[in-house]
């Protein structure tokens, strides 16, 4: 999905959403070649940091918007992406109390990358063409994100 071609109403919104799909995959492919277990340890904790914000104003703010925006159009779709999105909570989760070495602790990241992939690729495929198609006004929710992911940023970093 291309930002130059998103409308204004959900320019900013969407745009947030693809940068940190662009960060979290640009970490996934260099996870691939690295060897070194404390670049490793870096990649997978900023990874999981990144997700668990971003998953996070999705479903507080993107999610529930356009569920009640046309919950016939996005119902269904949303409803897929919550379940996907708790799926990659429980890798967080274990990966958060692993360090590199452990069992599985490569295969455990190696699946998080694949399922958020598929995930990401659902969303750049069909649900961010289909919010637009829709004409979804997204331009409170877009402010409205930019302020609660600085906000978990910090948070998160503190
Ligand atoms: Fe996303
Ligand atoms: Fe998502």
């Amino acid at each position: 999905m291309n930002k130059a071609t998103i409308p204004a109403a959900q320019k900013t919104c969407l745009s947030l959403l693809l940068d940190d799909h662009r960060k979290v995959k640009k970490l996934f492919r260099e996870f691939e070649s690295v060897k070194d277990d404390t670049r490793k340890e870096a990649i997978v904790r900023e990874a999981c940091m990144e997700l668990t914000v971003h998953t996070q104003i999705e479903e507080e703010l993107l999610y529930p918007a356009l569920q009640e925006a046309n919950h016939e159009a996005f119902g269904d779709m949303v409803d897929e992406a919550v379940v996907e999105h708790a799926g990659a909570k429980n890798l967080i989760a274990e990966l958060e109390s692993m360090k590199p070495g452990d069992d599985l602790y490569d295969a455990k990241f190696t699946v998080l990358a694949e399922y958020i992939e598929h995930h990401v690729k659902e969303e750049e495929e069909d649900l961010f063409p289909k919010v637009i198609r829709k004409k979804i006004d997204l331009q409170e929710v877009g402010a409205m994100m930019v302020e609660r992911k600085e906000a978990l940023m910090s948070e998160a970093m503190a």
